[in-house]
């Protein structure tokens, strides 16, 4: 699967966030998307989840060529788009297990209800626990209610775990890295590298260079009021490291 979004403005609460935004992701290539404070990443983000308080105004957001704008937030998660929030919500009273269950078998068995039974609780519990161990996670976490009282921390584990559950095609994550600490971190990293492989394409949206010491993009993208200015490989984080923003900044001016 291949996400295309070709020249993209994005308008929400009566104003342009997004101005003209390129990038194609295919399976089993891993982008990183940086760039300050108020750039529009999570706009970016939700925009191609579908979330209806972003407005495209022009361009389109393609899957494997066919245009995703008409189709609502669910219809996008069935073709295998999966977003981890910058900020995850609460839901009390809905254990991780049965979140993940339910969304599990809404992806898997689409369009076939009729033929197939959703898979049962104690077969889902099965394939829970394979995945808890692979990435090192208690078993008594995935009887808690979804990110209700959650740590920082846990909040972003809880995402590695519904990536490993779920094995979307393409995986945008937000800011998966921030608030964790060197420990944490390493565990949510590690768990994302276990899922990076060519069915899964990922695009990385992060501030800080520490994670890309675990997690290796092919390709980095620098984001400055709306749209990308730069990219290039792995050493561009380096470089934004030494040189901040500003240089980017710069550098993209004299292109114009
Ligand atoms: N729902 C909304 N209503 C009003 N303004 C919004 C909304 N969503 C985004 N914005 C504005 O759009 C701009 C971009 O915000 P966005 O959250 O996309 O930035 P970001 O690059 O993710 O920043 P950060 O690095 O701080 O997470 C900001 O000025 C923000 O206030
Ligand atoms: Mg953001």
């Amino acid at each position: 699967m291949r996400i295309e979004i070709q020249d993209l403005h994005v308008e929400t609460a009566g104003r342009p966030i997004i101005k003209g935004f390129n990038l194609t992701v295919n399976q089993g290539e891993v982008h990183a998307l940086m760039g300050p404070n108020g750039s529009g990443k999570s706009s970016l983000a939700h925009t191609i989840m579908g979330h209806p308080r972003y407005k495209v105004t022009k361009g389109d957001i393609l899957l494997d060529g066919e245009s995703i704008l008409e189709l609502p937030p669910d219809k996008r998660a069935r073709k295998g788009v999966f977003l981890a929030l910058q900020y995850p919500y609460e839901v009390s009273g809905v254990t991780i297990t049965n979140f993940l269950r339910t969304a599990y078998n809404m992806i898997k068995y689409d369009g076939q209800k009729e033929k197939q039974p959703p898979t049962s609780y104690l077969e889902f519990r099965r394939l829970l626990k394979e995945k808890l161990k692979e990435l090192n996670m208690d078993e008594a976490f995935a009887e808690r209610y979804l990110n209700e009282g959650f740590s920082g921390g846990e909040k972003k584990k809880c995402e590695i775990l519904q990536l490993a559950v779920l094995r979307p095609k393409i995986a945008i994550l937000d800011e998966t890295d921030s608030g964790l600490d060197v420990d944490a971190l390493k565990i949510v990293a590690q768990g994302i590298n276990l899922l990076i492989g060519p069915d899964m394409g990922v695009l990385l949206i992060t501030h800080y260079h520490r994670i890309l010491n675990y997690i290796k993009p092919r390709f980095v993208h620098v984001m400055l009021d709306g749209r990308i200015v730069k990219s290039d490989g792995e050493e561009l984080a380096h470089l934004l490291e030494e040189r901040g923003y500003d240089w980017a900044k710069k550098q993209s001016e004299q292109q114009t």
